[in-house]
């Protein structure tokens, strides 16, 4: 490694007889990057990296992974701390203001939570036009939009004031939007929130209650729900966090940045991947398999181990730890014994002993317990990735708040490199084949 100019650590790249200094940063933990935003201009040259695995797309201050150790941390706090100690909504602010709130501003944002929870009445109308049959995550995405549209207001330039608003708004109107959708979806009457409810404990309400009687809370499920979206808040430049990023660098609004992200967590290898465990769970169970036969399929690579490997962790992904042992205690305290827990144990014990698995540091991921709670607390398998979408959506607010104040922000516009056809012609209709 060489030195630039100003005596900063630089990497030298040699192209065409040329030499190149490239600057290298360096961030808080040590992780170091080749900041490459002249090469094109200096060289004519881009990089290429499929799926982005080795490319850094922004400096950010929310969110640290250590892939290598297992390591999760929001602003600083380790998550198994925040596990142990926070809640879902402490979390939120956290992660959207970057400090744990004193008792005024938890307060102000339990109370602004509260007052955002209603989506317009006028809203049903959309509603009332979804198939029974729509995915609540097709619903979820397009009533986000359709929730902006009244408030044009809001919608319109960026101040501190505005933003918090949005940012409580949509972080309680995912969770109500939800729940309608689900109701749509049963053909059941709507629930409206109650003042009375904290955040996790109004969703189930508006879940489960029916008008003739409240839904009976059981607290180790309303914790062990607030656990799962409080894992799920934020993981650095995942899929649909750098989607809501990339929305939000042509400087769209906060809805429209967050209704994206919504659908590209949906694909079955990003926040599709919890209802892919659990089908893959029931089929292993339906074959009355004791899922020997599904890992060799992994391994000639005719299926998918669902909820195993990451792109970042290459150890124990450290929410899926946090997750299991929930899992465990919930399933005790609820007296519930699901077959697919102890499959899934099986597989997790048969795969982390497996060479393939074990060489491509495969090891279960966020995906693959969380359903399983999900299940015990009743949750029907097609919302499980709307409860990903609930509990992602500080971490997306997050982000969008902090390349809306970046001063180094710039729209994201990636180069390619073309493999298409040379120059050729235009041909008349009745010269082609
Ligand atoms: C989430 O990015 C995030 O942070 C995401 C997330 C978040 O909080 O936002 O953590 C949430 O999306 C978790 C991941 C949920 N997805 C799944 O559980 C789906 C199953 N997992 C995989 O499809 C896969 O592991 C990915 C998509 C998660 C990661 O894919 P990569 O990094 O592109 O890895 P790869 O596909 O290049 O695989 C490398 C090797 C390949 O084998 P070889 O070609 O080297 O022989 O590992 C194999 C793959 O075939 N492999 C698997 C596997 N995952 C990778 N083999 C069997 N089962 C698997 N699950």
């Amino acid at each position: 490694m060489s030195t630039t100019h100003d005596n900063n650590p630089a990497a030298k790249l040699e192209l065409d007889g040329k030499t190149y200094e490239l600057p290298i940063i360096e961030g808080t933990e040590g992780e170091r990057a080749i900041d490459i935003s002249r090469l094109r201009p200096d060289s004519g040259y881009i990089t290429l990296d499929e799926g982005y695995g080795n490319t850094g797309s922004c400096k950010s201050s929310i969110t640290f992974i250590d892939g290598e150790k297992g390591i999760l941390r929001y602003r600083g706090i380790p998550i198994d701390e925040l596990a142990e100690k926070s809640t879902f909504v402490e979390a939120a602010f956290l992660l959207i203001y970057g400090h744990l709130p004193n008792r005024t501003e938890l307060r102000n944002w339990s109370d602004s939570l509260a007052e955002h929870q209603m989506v317009h009445e006028n809203m049903r109308f959309h509603f009332e036009g979804f198939p029974v049959t729509a995915h609540p995550m097709a619903i979820l995405s397009s009533m986000i939009n359709a929730s902006s549209c009244y408030y044009p207001g809001l919608m319109t330039g960026q101040n501190p004031t505005r933003f918090d608003v949005q940012a409580s708004r949509l972080i309680s109107q995912v969770r109500t939007i939800a729940a309608f959708s689900y109701r749509k979806s049963r053909g059941l009457p709507t629930i409206y929130p109650k003042k009375a409810y904290k955040y996790t404990a109004n969703f189930l309400h508006m879940m489960f209650s029916m008008p003739y009687e409240d839904y009976e809370m059981d607290p180790a499920a309303v914790r062990a729900l607030d656990l799962v979206f409080m894992l799920h808040a934020d993981h650095e430049q995942n899929c649909s966090t750098a989607t809501v990023r990339t929305v939000a660098s042509s400087k769209a609004n906060l809805f429209a940045s967050a209704a994206a992200g919504v659908c590209a967590l949906w694909g079955p290898l990003h926040g599709g991947a919890n209802q892919a465990v659990l089908e893959m769970l029931q089929a292993i169970h339906d074959e009355g398999d004791d899922g020997s036969k599904f890992i060799q399929a992994a391994k000639n690579k005719t299926r998918r181990l669902m909820g195993f490997g990451h792109r970042v962790y290459k150890n124990y992904d450290p929410r899926a730890k946090i997750i299991k042992k929930t899992c465990d205690d919930l399933l005790e305290k609820l007296s519930i014994s699901d077959p697919l827990l102890d499959i899934a144990k099986r597989l997790e014990e048969a795969a982390i002993h497996d060479e393939y698995f074990v060489e491509r540091k495969l090891y279960p991921n966020v995906d693959f317990y969380s359903g399983i709670i999900m299940r015990a607390v009743g949750i029907p398998l097609e919302m499980f990735t709307v409860i990903f979408a609930i509990g992602r959506m500080p971490g997306w607010i997050a982000n969008y708040k902090e390349i809306m104040e970046s001063p180094d922000s710039r729209i994201c516009r990636p180069r390619q490199i073309y493999t298409g056809k040379e120059i050729n012609s235009y041909i008349p209709l009745d010269q082609r084949a």
